[in-house]
């Protein structure tokens, strides 16, 4: 059984006096029995030295540096005291154009100076609706991840877009089919897939959490505005300790 990761993505939200509710989250959690991973925005990385939780970027170039003003390199990332970071998420995607070439070259780029990539994908609401999740999800794991992927340098989750942000969330069995066949394609792929994990990430919260981890081949969880609080993501890691 892959170890399961709580992964916190606090996204454009965060300045240096919000770093009190790693404190809060570590009275709590500091000796938890599952990974706690914290991704707050580039300008906090440096300053959360001193918690006991893995930290990660939420992007990084391509590159290690160079002229490309306003951007990070993975190994500045690296520098600062991090040990992960989020490739490919949506709003990446969305926001800024990032194809699956773009996800996976970024994801090399994380290997390369040493952090674990965590390489996001999921299907638009329009997608589901047009019932091409599966094709969708094949399309965006075979680009987006390098052939140097391993259990040890890569992480998988799968975000719906349409749950992103909305409160909605897939049916438990949807999540499972998707979860299992990410399972299945990775296994073609890659000799350590039964270690591998994957996150389910898409309005995850404290009242859902514990269903969606008694889900078979969901391995943590991804979470954004329930990670940004103590008090919320909390009750999300004691119900993956449980699970
Ligand atoms: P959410 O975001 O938990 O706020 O839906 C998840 C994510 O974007 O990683």
């Amino acid at each position: 059984m892959p170890r399961k990761l709580a992964a916190g993505n606090w996204k454009m939200n965060g300045q240096r006096a919000n770093l009190v509710e790693l404190q809060k989250l570590e009275d709590k959690h500091g000796d938890a029995g599952v990974d706690i991973l914290i991704c707050p925005p580039a300008t906090l990385i440096s300053g959360c030295e001193d918690t006991p939780f893995d930290i990660g970027g939420q992007d990084c170039h391509v590159n290690q540096s160079g002229a490309h003003t306003g951007d990070v390199s993975a190994d500045m990332l690296a520098d600062a005291g991090a040990s992960y970071v989020l490739t490919g998420h949506s709003e990446r995607r969305t926001d800024h154009g990032e194809t699956d070439a773009i996800v996976a070259a970024k994801s090399q780029a994380a290997y390369d100076a040493g952090l674990i990539a965590v390489i996001c994908i999921g299907e638009t609401l329009a997608e589901r609706e047009g019932g091409t999740t599966l094709s969708v999800i094949d399309t965006q794991l075979a680009g987006s991840i390098p052939a140097a992927a391993t259990a040890e340098n890569t992480v998988i989750a799968y975000e719906p877009v349409w749950a992103i942000g909305t409160g909605k969330v897939p049916t438990l069995d949807q999540i499972g089919e998707v979860h299992a066949h990410i399972r299945k394609q990775l296994a073609d792929r890659f000799d350590d897939a039964d270690e591998m994990r994957i996150l389910y990430g898409g309005s995850v919260k404290g009242s859902n959490a514990a269903d969606i981890f008694g889900v078979p081949h969901v391995d943590g969880a991804l979470v954004g505005g329930a990670s940004l609080k103590a008090d919320d993501f909390s009750p999300i890691i004691s119900a993956l300790e449980q699970a």
